[in-house]
């Protein structure tokens, strides 16, 4: 049977604050406007510090929260879809930072669903025996994905990472996976490959033209908003309805829900759609924004600091994001 036990949380946010009146100096958009549509008041930004520095930072408070001694950690799982490097993965900088020196390391970018897909891979390796502590770290750095002149889109993110530690449970969990790859031009961010000399390749007639895609001008993050929100209501009811109906579980059954972070107004018509009970569903993102994959572990780091994260009680986690993917797991703590 899976199951996993969270035995130590972690976040980190940077120190830099973008309000929804900072973003109004230079973009023809309001505090009025950001608020009513989406929920979100504010966000972090990291002007400096890469990626793998916000990892790092949420995993080391990870593992010390556990009392697990860096070596005993047998698996290193990093989501993000706003890497640093291409290669070496995200989770093998994480590894060198806390010194899992024994642990095997590897990314999952599934965008903002990250955590899910991550969280129920750990399951799977932690029901196989060989893996006992698995360190999952979830990082973003969206800030230099975004356009700064489409107030559509940018309004919308944040930086941030969150990260947990997890062990095998005897306590059952069930998770629900999707993902609609038809959508994948809904939300986008294309790799930038135009400072590539690969057209000289093509000169050999050995490779044809259009090996890379130096025409492409849109290196930062796309989105058709509307297209995203359909999908998200929809998902984040379907996701839940599975799940629960693979547990064997009634709404009730949950003592806490955390929804991924992208629009209070896709929470709230979740909420209104399954009909779940307001006071058990955890909100952050007046001040966070949208981190993507670290939305739900840096909810899950911040209700653990609030004591609210008992031993016994049933969890469910949903999201989605780019891919289209989106996600839910139900297990008990
Ligand atoms: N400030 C002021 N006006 C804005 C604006 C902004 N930041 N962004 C768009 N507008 C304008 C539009 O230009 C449009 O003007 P028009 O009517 O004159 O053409 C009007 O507001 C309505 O735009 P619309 O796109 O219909 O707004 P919306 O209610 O759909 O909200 C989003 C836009 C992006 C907030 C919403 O679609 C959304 O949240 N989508 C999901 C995105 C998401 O969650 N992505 C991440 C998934 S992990």
């Amino acid at each position: 049977m899976r199951g996993i036990k969270i035995i130590g949380t972690g976040m980190y946010a940077p120190d830099m604050i973008l309000s929804n009146d900072m973003l109004s100096t230079f973009l023809d958009t309001n505090d009025e406007w950001i608020y009513s549509r989406t929920g979100i008041r504010e966000r972090r930004i990291s002007v400096d510090k890469p990626n793998f520095y916000m990892a790092a930072e949420a995993a080391k408070a990870a593992v010390a929260n556990s009392g697990t001694d860096p070596s005993e950690i047998d698996l290193v799982l990093a989501a993000t879809c706003s890497p640093d490097y291409f290669y070496p993965a995200l989770s093998c900088l994480v590894q060198h930072a806390v010194g899992a020196v024994n642990a095997a390391a590897f990314d999952i970018n599934s965008a903002c669903t990250g955590f899910i897909n991550a969280l129920d891979t750990a399951s799977r390796f932690l029901e196989d025996g060989d893996y006992k502590n698995i360190l999952i770290v979830a990082s973003e750095r969206l800030a230099p994905h975004c356009d700064y002149t489409d107030r559509t889109a940018s309004i919308l993110f944040g930086d941030g990472a969150g990260a947990a530690v997890v062990t095998k449970n005897d306590k059952p969990m069930w998770s629900y996976l999707s993902a609609k790859g038809d959508y994948f031009n809904a939300l986008y961010c294309k790799v930038d490959q135009s400072r590539s000399n690969c057209q000289y390749l093509a000169k050999t007639d050995a490779l044809p033209v259009g090996i890379i895609d130096s025409e492409a001008k849109t290196h930062t993050l796309q989105m058709n908003g509307k297209a995203v929100y359909k999908f998200a209501v929809d998902a984040m009811d379907t996701a839940v309805r599975k799940v629960l109906e693979r547990s064997g579980l009634g709404i009730d059954d949950i003592d806490l829900y955390i929804p991924h972070q992208a629009n209070a107004r896709i929470i709230e018509s979740a909420v209104k759609s399954l009909g779940l009970p307001e006071e058990k569903v955890y909100v952050n993102l007046e001040k966070r924004g949208n981190t993507s994959s670290a939305c739900i572990p840096t909810a899950l780091a911040e209700l653990d600091e609030m004591g609210r994260i008992k031993d016994g009680m049933t969890i469910c986690l949903v999201g989605f994001g780019a891919g289209l993917t989106s996600g839910a797991i139900v297990f008990t703590q």
